[in-house]
């Protein structure tokens, strides 16, 4: 046998032993969860370029793809993408104690004093108290009711405004008044007090504001995903996070003082931010959590910011598509001239019997989602489940943990 024969039957030997062992070991140990299907993308960066500027729509085409619950890897980690309402149910309700954290990545680190809201909070003791707080003086059935006057003045002002601007033959802003409506509703449930007085430049500004928080938090920040490169900020978005949480911060902190200035004006009837204050200063004594200065701050920066642009972006798209379809205005005010008449406002009592007009907010509600992506999810645990699914609500988790 020559020299050539036997190295290439050692080479042969060598290559089979190796595909053997490789057998034996695949058998011997446990196997990886395989994960959901999806587009293989690049190297380091992976799924990241295909995103486009529009990650919402790119994820909706992907998921007719490769189905209702997607894997793409995302720089260095893992995301699962939800597309269907059972697929996001899955995640939300079903596995709810795997996925009930949110990623504290950039944006709330920077605009959301490190995550210690409500919205970033992990899930504990703190979160648990931020959202007792909401829901006893705001957001539960019982506060919501209570604060039926208010939401009534408010949309009084508002159309008052408009029907004063149309009158002169100015035209009306209705995104920046929807904000401020919004703002004062809020304002006067969490604060007692309006915290616009009049429409104009400042009211502008905090629409600016609002609407720009929004937005750095709604982009894809390619350092959350390569955080080797994290600290050259490649798109500046953590730049304008840290200048615009300067703003905020500066008309938070002021609330707060004003609040704590005007204590004696509200005794024996706190508000949302004295309970939360009052936390924050040690009593009640029965509350074991405790809440900090910067806790406080954002709690309000989440209840200002969560609740204006959501509901005056969705009622501002819902009037432009009337608009664009006059036939469904005109049902519409048919609708509410039988059940309404002209002679009174609409009350929000009367919307069990305006079917149509349910129809149109849900139909504005389902084409122009304020947040189209929801609010991520991170899974806290690996989760070994299987789900009768696919579709996700966009969490990004480590690659190891879906199966
Ligand atoms: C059209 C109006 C609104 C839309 C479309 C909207 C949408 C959303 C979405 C998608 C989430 C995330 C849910 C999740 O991940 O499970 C959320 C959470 C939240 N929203 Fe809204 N929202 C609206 C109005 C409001 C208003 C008026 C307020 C209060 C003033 C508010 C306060 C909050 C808070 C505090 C959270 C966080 C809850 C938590 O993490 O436990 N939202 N909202």
């Amino acid at each position: 046998m020559d020299m050539a024969t036997a190295f290439l039957r050692e080479l042969f030997l060598c290559v089979a032993l190796y595909y053997i062992l490789r057998y034996v070991v695949s058998l011997l140990l446990p196997r990886p969860s395989p994960l959901p299907p999806g587009p293989l993308g690049f190297p380091v960066v992976g799924a990241l370029p295909l995103l486009g500027s529009a990650p919402h729509v790119t994820l909706a085409r992907m998921a007719k793809r490769y189905g209702p619950v997607m894997h793409l890897k995302m720089g260095q980690f893992g995301m699962v993408v939800a597309s269907t309402p059972d697929a996001a149910r899955v995640f939300l309700k079903t596995l709810d104690p795997y996925f009930s954290n949110r990623p504290v990545d950039a944006a709330p680190v920077r605009l959301a004093y490190g995550g210690q809201d409500l919205v970033f909070a992990e899930y504990g003791p703190k979160w648990k108290l931020l959202r007792k707080l909401c829901n006893l003086e705001m957001l539960g059935t019982k506060a919501l009711q209570s604060w039926a006057a208010v939401r009534r003045e408010e949309v009084g002002r508002m159309l008052r405004s408009m029907h004063a601007s149309g009158r002169k033959g100015e035209p009306v802003m209705l995104g920046g008044m929807l904000i401020y409506t919004m703002a004062n509703m809020i304002g006067r449930v969490i604060l007692s007090r309006r915290v616009f007085e009049t429409k104009g430049s400042e009211a502008n500004e905090f629409k600016d504001m609002v609407v720009e928080l929004m937005t750095l938090a709604g982009q894809v920040n390619i350092g959350d995903f390569l955080p080797a490169v994290a600290w050259m900020d490649l798109q500046g978005l953590e730049a304008r996070m840290k200048k615009l949480h300067k703003k905020f911060d500066r008309v938070l902190s002021s609330m707060v003082a004003e609040h704590e200035a005007s204590k004696g004006e509200r005794e024996g009837r706190p508000d949302l931010l004295d309970a939360a204050m009052a936390i924050r200063d040690g009593a009640p004594e029965e509350e074991e959590e405790k809440l900090t200065d910067d806790n406080v701050k954002a709690l309000l920066l989440n209840l200002f910011t969560a609740g204006t642009d959501t509901s005056a972006g969705t009622i501002e798209w819902a009037m432009a598509e009337m608009l664009l379809n006059p036939s469904i205005l005109r049902r519409a005010q048919n609708e509410m001239d039988g059940v309404i008449g002209r002679n009174r406002r609409l009350e929000e009592s009367d919307i069990p019997n305006l079917p149509y007009l349910q129809a149109i907010c849900k139909e504005s509600f389902r084409k122009h989602p304020s947040t189209p992506l929801n609010l991520p999810r991170i899974s806290t645990q690996a989760c070994e489940k299987t789900v009768p699914v696919a579709a996700m609500v966009s969490p990004r988790c480590a690659p190891t943990v879906y199966n």
